[in-house]
């Protein structure tokens, strides 16, 4: 029987232990099950072919004590540890981090993608239509930004509107487990593929995620479209309030 750190090493070194290199998913899985905050630069090392073995005790060395840290930080060290962060190249890049808004003990954490330029400068998460959407989604649930938390899988924006690279996700993982272990939410909803993906370490459409019940460490999960999204597709705007729904029933019950 393989451990879960041992079945990915077996599942991507072969049966003669030689290294090679790992897709992205596989990647993500050794190191949070590893519960590594890995380190940029080592990162790329693996990404370039380095052996699991030799890259993942490299890791393990240079960064255990950042994620040792991280899993005992309080909500405000936890903040002041994100805005001075500099673990991937998006801080050269950042006017500021965006934690986050709303309550820090909410029974909802929403949590989607990344900040974008607007919200790089004001250091809040969904300023411009795409959060007016979700005001106006969570408004119909008898929510709002008041009683959930939300945050996005990594904490500062990339340049020029681009997705977020998976070493930024990376290393941006311990902040987010962090963030999930001290609000402690009922349910969390993903919005969006990045979210989602990352979340559940699947690869598996939006389409077919939302469909099914999810946890994240035993925490209920709803996946449904990103806001922005459903601005380009609002024809997809009635699936996202069966979500929605889903989402009111599992907190009213919880
Ligand atoms: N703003 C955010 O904070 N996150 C997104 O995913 C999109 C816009």
């Amino acid at each position: 029987m393989f451990s879960q750190v041992e079945n990915i090493k077996h599942k991507t070194t072969g049966s003669n232990g030689q290294g090679c290199s790992l897709d992205e998913r596989s990647r993500i899985q050794v190191l949070k099950a590893m519960g590594i905050q890995p380190w940029f630069s080592k990162y790329a090392a693996i990404q370039s072919g380095e052996k699991i073995q030799q890259a993942a005790e490299a890791l393990a060395v240079e960064s255990s004590s950042v994620s040792n840290n991280i899993s005992e930080l309080n909500w405000q060290q936890l903040q002041q540890t994100i805005s001075a962060c500099q673990l991937c190249e998006l801080h050269t890049s950042r006017t500021q981090t965006v934690f986050g808004m709303g309550n820090p003990a909410a029974d909802l954490m929403i949590i989607t993608e990344a900040p974008d330029k607007e919200e790089d400068r004001i250091g809040e998460p969904f300023v411009g239509p795409s959060g007016q959407l979700l005001d106006a989604m969570l408004k119909a649930i008898n929510l709002n930004r008041e009683n959930i938390f939300i945050t996005n899988v990594i904490k500062c924006t990339p340049p020029d509107d681009r997705k977020p690279h998976v070493s930024e996700i990376v290393c941006c993982d311990s902040y987010l487990q962090r963030q999930i272990e001290l609000v402690q939410p009922k349910l969390i909803l993903a919005l969006g593929r990045i979210a989602a993906h990352h979340l559940l370490v699947t690869k598996e459409t939006l389409g077919v995620l939302r469909e099914k019940s999810h946890s994240y460490n035993g925490i209920p999960l709803v996946v449904s479209y990103h806001p922005d999204y459903l601005i380009r597709k609002p024809i997809e705007k009635r699936k996202s309030w069966q979500d929605l729904l889903q989402v009111k029933s599992i907190l009213k019950k919880s």
